[in-house]
């Protein structure tokens, strides 16, 4: 991994650093590039506008690694409201959520997550959407599978993730290829140990393309997340050799990046997710997003000193 990601990536964990960049005069301005507002009703009016352009959704309320049941319950709480007013106002259909094991507890007692998990899934399925469960750090990958397997024992619609630069993926990919899987494959976002991860960017481009073929050819429901524009046109290419049509896989991408690419593919009959993300903890979430790409690190030093 580069020096600067691993360094931004850092940061991320750091509270001092955190305080340092919520008190920046021009923090706001590059947060809501990127995180859709604070409140339910403000994600809800984003997803009206993304829909109307025919989009569809997956909604993220931000907060990780909770420490308190407290706190897991206060998102378990967030996501129903947030499902009530997705249903309340006609966009369940295209509108799924995103959820983080370590929001509903997993850190503290992987039963908790579990339970949190089947309320968050319950409201779902009455209100006719899915849940995707984010994947965190590769602490948390076995966990994070485990739950998702014995979520889908009740709820087989549940869709997990899968990180191309985790060395054990392809196994995974295999074990969650079959009919009735939803998995979004994505590159990966943290900050990760050369044991586990492959560190040069050309190992993760190949390894995720191994992991989209092999998603491809199996019966399952592939979700390609990813923004690389080499990547979209050799999965697109993929697609058509497996005889995939349109509908029977997506692209998802982040709110706020690449949206007129967004729009292309839409526009091309591809039905493409975007995940938009709300809530009050945006620091580690705008931090990975400022680690991916040095233009939009130079875009937030420059906001920062532009008042
Ligand atoms: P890469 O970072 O190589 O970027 C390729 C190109 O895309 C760049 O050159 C640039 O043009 C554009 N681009 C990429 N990121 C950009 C940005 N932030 N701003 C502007 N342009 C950008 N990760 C994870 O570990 N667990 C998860 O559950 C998820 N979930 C998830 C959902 C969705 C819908 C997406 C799109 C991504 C995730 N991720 C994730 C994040 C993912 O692992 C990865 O870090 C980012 O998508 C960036 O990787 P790309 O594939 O876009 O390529």
């Amino acid at each position: 991994m580069n020096p600067l990601r691993s360094l931004i990536l850092a940061a991320a964990g750091s509270d001092a650093v955190r305080r340092l960049v919520a008190a920046a005069p021009g923090t706001s301005g590059v947060v809501a590039r990127f995180v859709a507002g604070d409140t339910v009703a403000d994600a809800v009016t984003r997803v009206a506008r993304l829909t109307g352009d025919g989009l569809s959704v997956t909604l993220d309320y931000l907060g990780e690694d909770v420490t308190e049941p407290a706190q897991a319950e206060q998102t378990v709480q967030t996501y129903l409201a947030l499902l009530d007013r997705l249903y309340g106002a006609g966009l369940a259909g295209r509108a799924e959520v995103s959820v983080k094991l370590s929001a509903l507890g997993l850190r503290l007692d992987e039963r908790l997550a579990l339970d949190n998990a089947h309320r968050v899934c319950a409201a779902a399925e009455q209100c006719g959407t899915t849940v995707t469960l984010d994947m965190e750090d590769h602490t948390t990958t076995d966990a994070t599978l485990r739950v998702l397997g014995e979520l889908r024992r009740t709820w087989p619609w549940v869709g997990g993730v899968l990180q191309a630069y985790l060395r054990r993926t392809g196994d995974d990919v295999r074990a969650l290829a079959g009919a009735g899987s939803r998995i979004r494959l994505c590159k990966g976002a943290y900050a990760e140990p050369d044991e586990v991860a492959y560190s040069r960017v050309h190992e993760v481009d190949l390894a995720y393309v191994r992991c989209a073929n092999l998603l491809l050819a199996g019966d399952g429901y592939p979700m390609f997340a990813t923004h690389d524009p080499r990547l979209i046109a050799i999965l697109a290419e993929r697609a058509r050799w497996y005889g995939r049509k349109p509908g029977s896989y997506e692209y998802q991408m982040l709110y706020g990046v690449r949206p007129d690419e967004q729009r292309r593919l839409a526009g091309e009959g591809e039905t493409v997710r975007v995940y938009v993300p709300f809530g009050e903890h945006w620091y580690p979430y705008l931090m990975r997003r400022l680690g991916e790409r040095p233009a939009n690190l130079l875009f937030f030093l420059r906001a920062l000193v532009s008042r």
